[in-house]
């Protein structure tokens, strides 16, 4: 483990409960192991920021000469606020309106456009523009049905099938498609599938087709382990068989393209920590029952995805391991952390780390039941941050009020 439970446990009680703690040199660590697994010396990594957007998070990311993935104008700001330059970001919405269309183009990020009528319109209004082209890649993968987006059932991309509509859509507004993008879906153990898509995607991306083509994206969607038995993929090999892949392409396209990787949990997941203290403890007729002072609403993964993040309690490492539902403090009998999980001995007030929290679990939090978001804390070569604080309950409510003018002089 990179940050050991002493550590989250000092954090604990400097920064109180419930934090989210980030290990920065492990998030170096996976940027850096992606790049030397895939083997293509123009490769460049776009990290998916949609996964948790702290501000360490990106400046850090920034620091190592990453891209970025956006999908909306507001991370859009917030990456150019970090000094990302336009050109270094992607723009990968879907239904998108007229408005944030705009408002993109203006910012001089490059769309990446994943339907016919959209890329009508666009054409229409930016003729001539440089463009992407998101594309369904037809194979279904990922961990969960939720986050699988390939296939016909999805909303993404346009279908292989309609290569030639977009083409003639591109012709007649003059559009110069420099990009291709498929993205197949998110925490894909099954290496076949990705090299399936990679081949579907490359199989309409020849010179006829699409000429002025200056890179290939081919999404997210690395496998990350949640549960401490699920193997992890080593993508050394299959990193060195998609540059062959690649390479047979570009040599058949007639020019070395670049390629693009978008991973969101590959590089964050594990560098997260969500600590939370246990405050009630209940043996429902020897049913052992932990509740803490989180729940869903700061960690919806477990209660939407039915996902598993491993759960320690550190303070007392030690203990006999029993089985015990962890449990949040939301009006709701599905708010659960985990059900009948074994872990050391829980006494009320011992904390627990709920690890592998740094993809898609602060970034997918709101307030329900009004309760602030933890504070966020980062640690990186032994200096600690903090990263954002926790709203007091007196701010959490200013901020609902200043949202309603009319509200304001009650
Ligand atoms: N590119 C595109 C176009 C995406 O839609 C996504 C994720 C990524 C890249 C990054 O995928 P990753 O490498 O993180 O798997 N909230 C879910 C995951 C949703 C993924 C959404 N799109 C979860 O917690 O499992």
């Amino acid at each position: 483990m990179a940050i050991d439970n002493d550590r989250l446990l000092e954090l604990a009680n400097e920064y109180g409960t419930p934090l989210y703690v980030y290990d920065g040199d492990l998030i170096e660590k996976r940027y850096n192991d992606l790049i030397n697994y895939i083997s293509w010396p123009k490769l460049k990594i776009l990290y998916a920021m949609k996964a948790n957007y702290n501000l360490s998070v990106l400046k850090l990311i920034y620091s190592l000469g990453g891209w970025l993935d956006t999908v909306s104008p507001a991370e859009i700001l917030l990456a150019k606020k970090v000094g990302f330059k336009p050109e270094n970001i992607l723009y990968t919405a879907n239904n998108m309106t007229d408005s944030e269309v705009d408002d993109v183009q203006e910012s001089g990020v490059l769309l990446n456009i994943g339907s016919l009528s959209r890329l009508e319109r666009y054409g229409k209004k930016y003729q001539g523009s440089k463009v992407c082209i998101r594309f369904n890649p037809d194979v279904v993968a990922g961990a969960h049905k939720k986050i699988q987006t390939g296939g016909k059932l999805t909303k993404f991309g346009v279908l292989l099938e309609d290569v030639d509509t977009v083409k003639s859509i591109a012709d007649t507004y003059n559009l110069r498609v420099i990009g291709l993008h498929e993205h197949t879906g998110s925490g894909i153990d099954d290496t076949n599938a990705v090299f399936q898509s990679i081949r579907n995607l490359l199989s309409i991306a020849g010179r006829d087709n699409f000429p002025d083509l200056e890179f290939i994206d081919f999404g997210g969607g690395f496998q990350v382990p949640y549960h401490p038995e699920e193997t992890r993929i080593d993508y050394g090999k299959p990193g060195q068989k998609i540059g062959t892949i690649f390479s047979d392409y570009c040599s058949e396209y007639g020019r070395e393209l670049e390629m693009y990787f978008e991973p969101g949990k590959f590089i964050v997941a594990e560098s997260g920590y969500l600590l939370v203290t246990v405050n009630t403890l209940k043996d429902n007729r020897g049913r052992l029952i932990a509740g803490t002072n989180s729940g869903f609403p700061q960690l919806i993964r477990p209660m939407f995805y039915e996902a598993y993040h491993h759960i320690a309690n550190i303070s007392n490492c030690d203990g006999k391991h029993k089985n015990y539902d962890v449990c949040g403090n939301i009006c709701e009998t599905g708010d659960r952390f985990a059900e009948k999980r074994a872990i050391s001995e829980i006494r009320e007030g011992d904390v627990l780390s709920i690890e592998n929290a740094g993809a898609y679990c602060y970034a997918m939090g709101g307030v329900y039941n009004l309760r602030a978001m933890p504070a966020e804390v980062f640690v990186y070569k032994n200096e600690i941050k903090s990263a954002r604080k926790r709203l007091t309950n007196q701010e959490l409510v200013d901020t609902i009020i200043g949202e309603c003018e009319w509200l304001q002089n009650l």
